[in-house]
């Protein structure tokens, strides 16, 4: 049975931790999940900017989690990473390894000193007989950052992913994976960032991270009511809840309206080189993944109903003893990312 790692997601408003054990025939098993709140500022825009503090979260949750396992699956996002489909001609593996960084120089807007590339062969060819190569390019100065803070609090990175990359494969785990012809798009949607992964048929056609999410509700509820952050937070989380007044359902659906705005550019986009392409489902995770008034909009601009994610869905909890159900189920859409991270194996690649 393949051994996973601890799934590690610093998010900018919560750290989430997940473990799960792969039993016979493909069950899997939830053995840990957490949650931990980060000061506000430590991460900002997917860059570290009060290590100390989110080393202080993560030892915290860890210690409280009682978790042994020292091997984590971490994942960047945001501007300090390109993804880019590419045409490469048919070579060997080999050749390939020793191409890559050619590749990379042409179609990477970064030093090629600053970055680290990974890659990976896909299946796709092109008229010419080219191969389609994804590749990967993230900051050194990132991914050594979050390293470091699993480091600081006594774990072991084995694995760097791409925040949008384990959406998808914590979706692909508890749903299925998209038929031919199928086109499915994955939001999910944190604090600052959101990530936008839009499968076809069973991979990935497009990535996009996105400069919003969540706290653009809260800012804005702040600043129209003249309150502090935390009142507004508040008031964001009990219209969750049904309990709103007209004036903040207004707020909520502007907003829902400007954001929905802002990933319909992105889909727009992706529409415009894929013609033939109809959506077929809309998943939402992500804390944001939360506010209805967002649902409503997506759905009115894409004609499609939204769904949010169960990363928990098909697996089984060790102990719910500890593991309780009602706070599975709260954080559910939160966990997207932290849950394909512990299904990720050490040596894995995005995808
Ligand atoms: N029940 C809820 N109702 C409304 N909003 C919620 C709820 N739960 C979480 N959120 C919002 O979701 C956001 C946090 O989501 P998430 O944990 O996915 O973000 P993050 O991973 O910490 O941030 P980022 O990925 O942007 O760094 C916050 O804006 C928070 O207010
Ligand atoms: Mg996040």
């Amino acid at each position: 049975m393949a051994k996973t790692c601890l799934g590690l997601d610093l998010g900018s408003i919560a750290i989430k931790v997940a473990q799960v054990k792969m039993g016979r025939g493909g069950s899997v098993q939830l053995t840990a999940f957490g949650v931990e709140p980060v000061l506000p500022d430590a991460i900002v825009d997917g860059t570290i900017m009060n290590q100390g503090a989110v080393v202080d979260a993560l030892r915290t949750l860890v210690t409280r989690l009682g978790l042994k396992q020292k091997e984590v699956a971490l994942a960047i996002s945001g501007h300090s990473v390109i993804i880019k489909k590419i045409f490469v001609p048919a070579m060997t593996e080999a050749e390939l390894e020793e191409q890559i960084p050619w590749e990379a120089e042409q179609h990477i807007p970064f030093d090629k000193n600053d970055v680290e590339i990974d890659y990976q062969l896909l299946t796709g060819k092109n008229p010419q007989g080219q191969a389609e190569v994804l590749l990967v390019a993230a900051k050194k100065e990132v991914v050594r950052d979050y390293t470091a803070v699993a480091r600081e609090a006594q774990l072991n990175p084995v694995v760097v992913d791409i925040a949008a990359f384990a959406v998808q494969n914590a979706y692909e785990a508890a749903y299925q994976a998209p038929g031919p012809g199928e086109t499915v798009v994955l939001i999910n949607i944190g604090a600052s960032l959101s990530n936008l992964n839009i499968l076809l048929g069973g991979s990935s056609a497009f990535t996009r991270d996105v400069a919003t999410g969540g706290g653009a509700f809260t800012d804005e509820i702040k600043r129209q009511m003249n309150i502090s952050h935390d009142d507004a937070e508040g008031i964001k989380y009990s219209a969750t809840e049904g309990r709103t007044t007209p004036q903040v359902d207004r707020l909520l659906t502007q907003i829902g309206d400007q954001m929905a705005g802002e990933f319909s550019k992105s889909l727009d986009f992706f529409l415009a080189s894929h013609p033939e392409t109809r959506v077929s489902r809309i998943v939402l995770s992500g804390g944001g993944a939360h506010i209805v008034s967002l649902h409503h909009a997506i759905a009115r601009r894409a004609h499609v109903e939204v769904e949010v994610m169960d990363p928990f869905r098909k697996m089984t909890v060790a102990d719910p003893a500890r593991l309780d159900p009602a706070f599975l189920q709260a954080h559910a859409p939160q966990a997207a990312v932290v849950v394909g991270l512990a299904l990720r194996t050490p040596g894995d690649k995005f995808q």
